[in-house]
């Protein structure tokens, strides 16, 4: 029978999931398709019995759902425990619902396509302490990347995750950040920074920036953030959003299909939509 996915949020419309995933079904010729399910927060409960008497094999979860779906499902992977978050559940052989979190792991595995494996003991930058900057701590810590400092606005928050890390993290102010910037080798901004502004906003200043470092953002929408932008004016190498986007989809697909899915496979159709070049 015709397996079925889905990504449920509040807002889904613009999401790209759909024409991610559908592309990776379509190509490997899978009797199977995935949609976007509009659910507003207070109809989460039901929505999910629905889907779950509806036989759904497995879904993503976005905003405002990650922490909210935790209570509602049978097992949860320990990265997604300790992450307090959930991105992607799947359907176990005995019809319970488990979940788990591809986002941090997403994130490890696009750094690695990137720039290559062999900098697990570099000194490494985290800007932000939200949830996405979490996800990626921890997805980092569990992949051996050892030498972390975070810097955050609220510096408390930056020193809370580095107490939950398994690793000795440092927790330093943006101002501290931006003036021991050029010790660091991989710098990621996870900042909503300059987002939902037009002016052009940067979390820290990047003029301490070294010509060698490895610069990504998580943001995808645009591609070329102004962060990254400024970072390839320094020289140094920049990695866009949108290799987080296609890992953590890649990761999700792969624990429904036990196929990890290629990235080269979906990166042109995202791109177009994206209405931008790598
Ligand atoms: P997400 O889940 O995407 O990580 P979040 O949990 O709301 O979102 O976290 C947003 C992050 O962006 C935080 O690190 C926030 O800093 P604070 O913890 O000090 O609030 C950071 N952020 C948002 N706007 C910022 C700005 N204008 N300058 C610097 N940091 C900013």
């Amino acid at each position: 029978m015709k397996k079925w996915y889905a990504v449920i949020g509040n807002p889904i419309e613009h999401s790209l999931s759909p024409l991610m995933h559908n592309t990776w079904m379509t190509v490997e010729e899978r009797d199977a398709a995935y949609l976007p399910l509009h659910v507003l927060p207070e109809n989460l409960e039901q929505a999910f019995t629905g889907m779950k008497v509806l036989g759904i094999s497995g879904f993503n979860i976005t905003i405002p759902h990650k922490e909210t779906i935790l209570p509602l499902l049978d097992e949860l992977d320990p990265l997604a425990k300790k992450m307090g978050a959930v991105n992607t559940v799947v359907r176990l052989e005995n019809g319970q619902y488990k979940g788990y979190n591809t986002d941090g792991l997403g994130f490890v595995k696009s750094l690695e396509d990137a720039v290559g494996t062999q900098h697990k003991n570099k000194r490494l930058l985290i800007i932000g302490a939200g949830g996405a900057s979490r996800g990626i701590c921890f997805a980092l810590v569990q992949e051996g990347y050892t030498n972390i400092a975070i810097a955050n606005r609220t510096v408390s928050k930056a020193q809370a995750i580095c107490n939950e890390l398994d690793t000795n993290a440092e927790a330093l102010s943006l101002d501290e950040a931006a003036t021991q910037l050029g010790e660091f080798d991989i710098i990621v901004q996870t900042t909503s920074a300059g987002l939902n502004h037009s002016e052009f906003a940067l979390p820290l200043s990047l003029e301490n920036l070294s010509k060698t470092a490895i610069v990504a953002d998580i943001v995808y929408n645009p591609l070329m953030t102004p962060f990254l932008a400024q970072s390839k004016e320094k020289g140094a190498t920049v990695v866009t959003g949108l290799g987080m986007f296609i890992h953590q989809g890649a990761l999700a697909y792969s624990y429904w299909t036990d196929v990890y899915p290629k990235a080269a496979v979906v990166e042109d159709v995202l791109l177009a939509n994206l209405g931008g070049n790598k």
